[in-house]
C-alpha cells in the first residue's frame, strides 16, 4: 500500500465569514499556524502516510504555498507534499487534488481541513481496513438526536435513528476506484457532499469504523468556541537540560551564577567562564529548541571576549519571555572539588533569583565533589548541570 492524502482547504466558508471578518476557516490562526496545518501534522504522525496534497482556493494558492514552505522549514513533516487549485464545489476539488498524486500511489484519504482534530489512530484504523482489502472505509458516529424529514417547516416523517450515522472524514479509498467513481461522477452530474457518495453511487460498498465525538467540522460561527477553548486550554509544559566545563589555569576570576568566587582558581575561557550561567543558557535554549550558546555566542566572535556571562543570560531570556515561555523551576548543579562551594551557594541563588525575576522555592543551586575521582576531583576543572521545566502558553 503506497497512500497519500488529500487535505481540502478550498472553501469559502461561506457560513463562518461574518464571524470571521471573512477569513475563510481553513487559514484561521490556531496555535501558531492556519488551521489546515493541523490536519498536516495529524497525518506526519502516521509512518504509513507517504505524501500529502493540499488543495488551496486558486485566489490563496501562492500565499498558502509560501505559508507551507515556512511552516515545513526543516522538513518537519517529513512527507513530500504538493499544491494544487481547488473548484467550486469541494467534489471539484477533490478531483483536482486526485489529478496531483503520483502514479506509485495506490491508496487514498480525503480529508476536509475543517476537521482538525481527528487523531492518528483514527488514521491508522482507515489504513488498517485499506490494508485488509477494503475499497472505501468512512468514520462514522451513530446519531443521538432524532431526525425528521421537513418540508415547509412541517414533518414528513421521522428516520429510524437506528440506522443512522453521521459521516466523517478522513474517507479511505482504493485510488483507482475513487477516480472511476469520480469520473462517473462528472459524466452524470451528481451533486455531492462528501466521497463516500460518490462511491456508493457508482455502485461500490463503503465500509464504516468508529468515528470520533471529537472529530467536529467546524461549519457555523457557534463552532469557532471549539477553536478558542482548545486555544485558551492549558500551557504546554517544557524541560531543558544544559552542561558546561572549564578547565583551571590562568585566564579569568572565577564567577559563579554571576558572583565572583574570591580565592577561587582561575579559569580558562573565552567569556568570563561562569560555568553555571552557561549551563543555565543551554537549558533555557534547550526548552526552546533553539540550539546551543555556542551557535548564539561563537567563541571565535572577538564580540564575545570576556563577556559577562549575565549578558549573554539575559540575552536567551529575554527571548525566552517574548517567545510566550515561562519558568516554572530550575534546578542547577555546581561539581568541583575545589573551592568548597557551600559558603557561596545562598548568594548564588539569590542572584539567579534575581537575573530570572523568581521566587526562591523556584530555584535550587546544590554543590558535590565527584570523590576525587575524574577531572574534577584532580582540580583540573569545574563542570554545571542545569535542568529547568517551563510552561509554553
Ligand atoms: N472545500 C474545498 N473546495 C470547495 C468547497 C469546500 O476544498 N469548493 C473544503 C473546505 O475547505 C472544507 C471541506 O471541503 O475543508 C468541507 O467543506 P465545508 O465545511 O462546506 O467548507 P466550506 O465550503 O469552506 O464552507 P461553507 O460551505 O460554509 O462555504
Ligand atoms: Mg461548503
Amino acid at each position: 500500500m503506497h497512500c497519500w492524502s488529500i487535505i481540502l482547504a478550498a472553501g469559502s466558508g461561506t457560513r463562518l465569514s461574518a464571524a470571521t471578518n471573512g477569513i475563510k476557516k481553513q487559514f484561521l490562526e490556531w496555535q501558531g499556524a492556519p488551521l489546515f496545518w493541523q490536519s498536516a501534522i495529524t497525518f506526519s504522525h502516521t509512518t504509513r502516510m507517504r505524501g500529502l496534497v493540499f488543495v488551496f482556493p486558486e485566489e490563496d494558492i501562492d500565499e498558502a504555498t509560501e505559508t507551507l514552505k515556512k511552516l515545513d522549514f526543516g522538513r518537519r513533516l517529513g512527507l513530500p507534499w504538493k499544491v494544487v487549485a481547488g473548484g467550486a464545489r469541494r467534489q471539484d476539488s477533490v478531483y483536482n487534488g486526485l489529478q496531483a498524486l503520483p502514479t506509485e500511489c495506490t491508496h487514498i484519504l480525503v480529508h476536509d481541513a475543517a476537521r482538525p482534530f481527528f487523531s492518528a489512530t483514527l488514521t491508522n484504523t482507515l489504513l488498517d481496513a485499506l490494508e485488509k482489502g477494503s475499497q472505501a472505509v468512512i468514520p462514522a458516529i451513530p446519531v443521538t438526536d432524532t431526525i425528521k424529514v421537513v418540508e415547509n417547516n412541517s414533518i414528513c416523517h421521522t428516520l429510524d435513528r437506528s440506522t443512522l450515522r453521521a459521516c466523517q472524514t478522513p474517507q479511505g479509498f482504493h485510488k483507482k476506484m475513487l477516480i472511476e467513481a469520480h469520473n462517473k461522477c462528472n459524466e452524470e452530474g451528481w451533486e455531492v457532499t462528501d466521497d463516500a457518495s460518490i462511491v456508493e453511487q457508482a455502485g461500490y460498498s463503503v465500509a464504516t469504523v468508529a468515528g470520533e465525538m471529537t472529530n467536529c467540522k467546524i461549519t457555523n460561527p457557534e463552532d469557532l468556541a471549539m477553536i478558542e477553548s482548545k486555544q485558551t486550554s492549558m500551557p504546554v509544559p517544557v524541560t531543558g537540560w544544559g552542561y558546561d566545563v572549564h578547565r583551571y589555569g590562568e585566564g579569568r576570576p572565577m564567577k559563579l551564577g554571576g558572583i565572583p568566587i574570591q580565592g577561587g582558581p582561575q579559569v580558562v575561557a573565552h567569556s568570563d567562564g561562569d560555568v553555571l550561567l552557561h549551563a543555565l543558557c543551554d537549558a533555557l535554549l534547550g526548552c526552546m529548541g533553539d540550539g546551543d550558546i555556542g551557535e548564539h555566542f561563537p567563541d571565535s566572535s572577538a564580540q564575545f571576549d570576556n563577556i559577562s556571562s549575565g549578558v549573554l543570560l539575559n540575552e536567551v531570556y529575554d527571548k525566552f519571555l517574548q517567545r510566550g515561555y515561562r519558568l516554572t523551576n530550575i534546578d542547577l548543579t555546581i561539581i568541583a572539588q575545589v573551592p568548597r562551594l557551600v559558603p557561596w551557594k545562598p548568594q548564588i541563588k539569590k542572584n539567579i533569583c534575581r537575573m530570572l525575576k523568581l521566587n526562591d522555592d523556584q530555584v535550587n543551586v546544590k554543590a558535590t565533589t565527584e570523590e576525587k575521582l575524574g577531572f574534577t576531583g584532580e582540580k583540573k576543572g569545574i563542570k554545571a548541570v542545569a535542568a529547568i521545566m517551563a510552561l509554553r502558553g
